[in-house]
């Protein structure tokens, strides 16, 4: 059923939005998978159709949005497709999605300890107290929270952003899903923490095996996480490969302008150097 050990399979997506009385085609037969354990990074300009596909993938659709063709299976599951009515949220269960903002994963009225244990009781069921509370501070550890009992008894605007943003990933991942979604969650963190964030999302995939779709338009951040790259424009994919194929051997022009526009990039070394 789950050939290849695919996790997650994008076919051949078209994705419409009706603006006014037009169709616009915001994604064009977009393909893309990714294995459990691996990163894959999604790179492009602003309005190439990185957080439309996203999007789709978790079923966080607007309302204006149609899914026109093809389909998105998880574990050989069909759960986006034109003939669903409305697409399958995946989101809670088998996928967290972190945003750029952690305000828009975090709710500011309730502490972090009562966020975690909503979204556990949500979609854990018959989960007891005593388990929650462990799996509280365990995912808080695993984010490499060292004062966890202080962070779950918090309100987020208590918390730095960088803490904020590390408990909007726990928050993610406390149910253990095999898919995280990100995206652009590094953008508004100094250049230390999204450091940390790095590492951090690197050993979800590296030790738990979770699959990470990480959408990001630092080519340098993806270069540093990812184990292959989709390069998107304008609705499509133009280029997908391993990640220092992609960035020190591109075929296609535009990834060749994007890689051109960054001022630290020296394609005679390697990414990872
Ligand atoms: N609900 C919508 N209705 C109409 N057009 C939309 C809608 N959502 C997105 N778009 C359009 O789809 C295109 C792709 O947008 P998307 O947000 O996916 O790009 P992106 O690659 O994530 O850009 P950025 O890097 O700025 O986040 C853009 O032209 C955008 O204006
Ligand atoms: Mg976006």
């Amino acid at each position: 059923m789950n050939a290849g050990g695919t996790l997650l399979e994008v076919s051949d997506l078209t994705v419409t939005a009706a603006v006014m009385d037009r169709s616009l085609t915001l994604l064009h037969g977009v393909s893309l998978t990714v294995a459990p354990g691996e990163v894959v990074g999604l790179v492009g300009e602003s309005g190439s159709g990185k957080t439309t596909l996203a999007r789709s993938v978790l079923g966080l659709l607007e309302s204006n949005i149609t899914i026109a063709g093809g389909s998105i299976s998880l574990r050989g599951e069909e759960i986006v497709s034109p003939a669903a009515d409305r697409t399958v949220s995946i989101r809670g269960k088998h996928a967290g999605m972190v945003f750029q903002d952690a305000s828009r994963s975090l709710n500011p009225l309730f502490t972090v300890r009562s966020q975690l244990a909503e979204v556990l009781r949500r979609h854990v069921p018959g989960i007891g107290k005593d388990q929650i509370a462990a799996r509280s501070a365990q995912v808080l550890e695993r984010m490499r929270i060292a004062d966890t009992g202080r962070v779950l008894d918090s309100y987020p605007h208590q918390l730095s952003g960088g803490l904020r943003q590390r408990v909007a990933i726990g928050l993610a991942v406390v149910t253990e899903p095999a898919l995280v979604v990100a995206d652009e969650c590094t953008t508004a963190l100094d250049v230390t923490t999204q450091a940390e964030v790095v590492v951090l999302l690197r050993s979800l995939a590296a030790d738990l095996g979770v699959g990470l779709l990480f959408v990001t338009h630092d080519l340098m951040l993806a270069s540093d996480l990812c184990d292959r790259i989709a390069v998107m424009y304008q609705g499509e994919i133009v280029e997908l490969g391993a990640v220092d194929t992609v960035l020190l051997h591109p075929e296609v022009d535009y990834t060749k302008r994007l890689l051109a526009a960054v001022p630290q990039w020296n394609g005679a070394t390697s990414p990872h150097a």
